[in-house]
């Protein structure tokens, strides 16, 4: 009997050796751990249980037959738990065939899958991959389909959250991309779907993998990637800290820590927050510290279309998501990439019944022929179509301008938000004082003493929260410093807002 369980000892320590100490010395030398070591990291000490362990490969071309067998084939599964809370996870093993993904690599992938969505607890992926396992053909590329076909069933059912480590190409980059967000490691991860290699055969142009596909491309310029972090480490670390911002799936609540912030705490600095001048900026993330609990706010999509701000925080500890123009960077406007950014944000926030803050500092749409060539009128419909689908608690405050259509865009009472507040400095109009002005008086400009008159008549009349107030589109005008109190009790109103669409097989959103 002792003998037969040594046997599994020695298994087990076999397989934790994946591709063998050479290899994993090779990946702590390109600064990477190896799948084990992350897993370790990601989820609570002694919570991993692994399934699978011992599966191999099938494959007998090319002479994969003839090769000593790997256990685990690849990729590491199972469950664990993430500050108490059950999740499940699957991590590419890099030094196994190069993390490729084989027939039986993608089953051991679908069954956690499968579990994760049966449980209703969220799945995370760690990406560290040379794509299809090249000897395996077909079947290989059959396993990348059952993953995908899983990804989109689960998608508004459990959160699924993607973190890039090391190479990840070809079939690996299309889960990712299905999945709620895509996290990344900086200069030791890369994501493509075809290679320098094939971008010079094909189009002559000569990259490297991080020009090409490396966290700065995706975290700044495609959007594919949600964020990134210095090294492996600091990235898990991360995604455990979302998690504990996360609801298990989309029929659960979300998750209430202790918070140690008085609902009712006041900030008199945010009285003096917005300029006097209406046309100088301010930051807008210093008024989300200031009301959030604890000043903790995780936020996603960091470096892409910093005009508008999105991420989770908590109020009186529970979640919220919080989207938010900010007028330092292109005066806050909506141009197509921060419409896209924000709506695919505020979907996500809907699928999970996580309530929406947001704070409104809008000059209206970017104008211009490269932003009508770039399909912002799509764009931007993408926003309002997110905001007016929404059923959850929407919790609107608009600090400065509110132009356009910016203003209904950006969770106006019009589209469907429950409770709209403004600061006394609101500004809630067609446009601002000039450009008004130049338009309905014409006739004027040249004059400049009677210019001077009709932009003040405006203002006084336009730029003020008072005009919207008269018409119940805003229920409240109030006190900067008492925004944290009366957004806590808006939310604790709304706590058990109940809406319902009309029945429908989907929607056709403007993609
Ligand atoms: C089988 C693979 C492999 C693959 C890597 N390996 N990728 N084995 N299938 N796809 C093996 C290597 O042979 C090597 O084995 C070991 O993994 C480590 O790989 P290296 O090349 O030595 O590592 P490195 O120099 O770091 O380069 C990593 C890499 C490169 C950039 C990922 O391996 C690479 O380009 N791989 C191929 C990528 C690719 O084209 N994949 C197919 C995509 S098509 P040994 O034994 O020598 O150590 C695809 C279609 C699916 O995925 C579409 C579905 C929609």
């Amino acid at each position: 009997m002792k003998d037969i369980l040594e046997k599994l000892d020695q298994r087990r320590a076999n397989a934790k050796l994946g591709g063998g100490q050479k290899r994993i010395d090779a990946q702590h030398a390109r600064g990477k751990l190896t799948a084990r070591e992350r897993i370790e990291l990601l989820l609570d000490k002694g919570s991993f249980e692994e399934f699978d362990t011992f599966v191999q490969h099938r494959c007998a071309d090319f002479g994969m037959d003839k090769q000593d067998k790997i256990p685990g084939d690849g990729v590491v599964t199972g469950w664990g738990t993430v500050n108490g809370r059950t999740v499940f996870v699957f991590a590419k093993d890099f030094t196994v065939f190069g993390g490729s993904l084989s027939e039986t690599h993608a089953a051991k992938i679908t069954k956690i899958q499968d579990m994760a969505l049966k449980v209703r607890a969220p799945i995370i992926g760690l990406f560290d991959a040379g794509g299809a396992r090249i000897q395996e053909g077909v079947a290989a590329l059959g396993g990348y389909g059952e993953v995908f076909r899983r990804n989109v069933i689960a998608s508004g059912v459990i959160p699924q959250i993607s973190v890039i480590m090391g190479p990840c190409a070809g079939g690996d980059v299309y889960s990712p991309a299905m999945t709620d967000f895509i996290f990344m490691v900086r200069d030791t991860s890369y994501m493509f779907v075809t290679g320098p290699d094939v971008v010079k055969t094909v189009t002559n142009e000569t990259v490297t993998a991080e020009e090409l596909g490396g966290a700065k491309v995706h975290t700044t310029k495609s959007s594919v990637a949600d964020g990134a972090w210095d090294n492996d480490v600091e990235a898990l670390l991360q995604v455990r800290r979302l998690i504990d911002f996360l609801p298990a799936s989309n029929t659960q609540g979300t998750p209430s820590w202790p918070s140690f912030d008085v609902p009712d705490r006041v900030d008199m600095s945010l009285d003096t927050l917005v300029p006097e001048n209406p046309n100088k900026p301010y930051d807008m993330k210093e008024l989300v510290l200031k009301i959030v609990d604890e000043g903790d706010f995780f936020e996603i999509q960091e470096s892409y279309a910093k005009n508008i701000v999105t991420g989770f925080a908590r109020m009186e500890g529970r979640t919220v998501g919080v989207v938010a123009n900010q007028p330092m960077v292109l005066a806050g406007v909506l141009d197509a990439d921060a419409s896209r950014k924000a709506a695919r944000f505020v979907r996500f926030c809907d699928a999970f019944n996580i309530p929406i803050l947001t704070f409104v500092d809008v000059p209206g749409f970017l104008p211009g022929t490269a932003q009508e060539y770039g399909g912002l009128i799509k764009h931007g419909a993408k926003l309002l179509f997110a905001y007016s689908q929404a059923t959850v608690p929407l919790v609107t405050v608009i600090t400065r301008k509110a132009f356009g259509g910016a203003y209904d865009v950006m969770a106006s009472k019009h589209i469907g938000a429950d409770v709209n507040y403004a600061w006394p400095t609101a500004q809630i109009a067609v446009m601002g004082a000039k450009g008004a002005v130049e338009i309905i008086f014409r006739a004027d400009i040249g004059d400049s003493e009677k210019i001077a008159a009709r932009t003040k008549e405006y203002e006084d009349r336009f730029l003020s929260p008072f005009v919207a107030a008269e018409r119940g589109y805003i229920d409240e005008v109030i006190m900067p410093h008492g925004t944290r109190r009366r957004l806590c009790r808006a939310l604790a109103m709304l706590a058990d807002k109940h809406e319902e669409q009309p029945w429908k097989k989907h929607d056709n959103l403007p993609l």
